[in-house]
């Protein structure tokens, strides 16, 4: 194994988290359709894509470092919720704890693995400033104009192109 016993068990624990976190996102933006909430659902299967993406990165450098992949390890239930505002909060204290996760990735792997820093500094940088950011702006604009009102605004998928 070429990295820290430390740094190989955060890396592969977010690696399954992503996976599960994707799996999540596509399975609410399905409920999400299924509601009428298609811009909504279009920016959750967004959200599934790029999870998917964030644990593809971590499996090529858990597998170029040599550590072998466990998914016998993968996160049991995570809590999902029922509308749309749930999606929301759920999804946001996923991320929160993936970014509290990252972060000890990061500490753990300064001076010590150079490619598992570049990597985690960049998926927390997109988890803090892209998916956190986004949800949060999310439950201020429901506080703000109230669900019924912004559940309207959420009725319409993006014009193509
Ligand atoms: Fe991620
Ligand atoms: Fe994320």
């Amino acid at each position: 194994m070429k990295t820290t016993p430390e740094v190989a068990e955060l890396l592969h624990e977010l690696m399954l988290r992503d996976l599960l976190a994707s799996e999540v996102y596509h399975v609410q933006a399905v409920l999400l359709r299924d509601q009428g909430l298609l811009h909504l659902a279009e920016h959750f299967e967004g959200e599934s894509l790029h999870e998917r993406l964030h644990a593809d990165w971590q499996l090529e450098r858990l597998t170029f470092l040599e550590v072998p992949i466990d998914l016998s390890k993968r996160p049991g239930h995570v809590p999902m919720g029922t509308t749309a505002k749930e999606f929301i909060e759920a999804s946001l204290k996923m991320e929160l704890g993936v970014a509290d996760k990252l972060g000890k990735l990061c500490e753990a792997a300064t001076n010590v693995d150079e490619g598992t820093l570049t990597l985690a500094q960049r998926l927390l940088e997109e988890t803090e400033t892209d998916h956190i950011f986004w949800l949060e702006q999310q439950l201020t604009l429901i506080d703000q104009v109230g669900e019924a009102q912004y559940l309207a605004q959420m009725t319409h998928a993006a014009e193509p192109g």
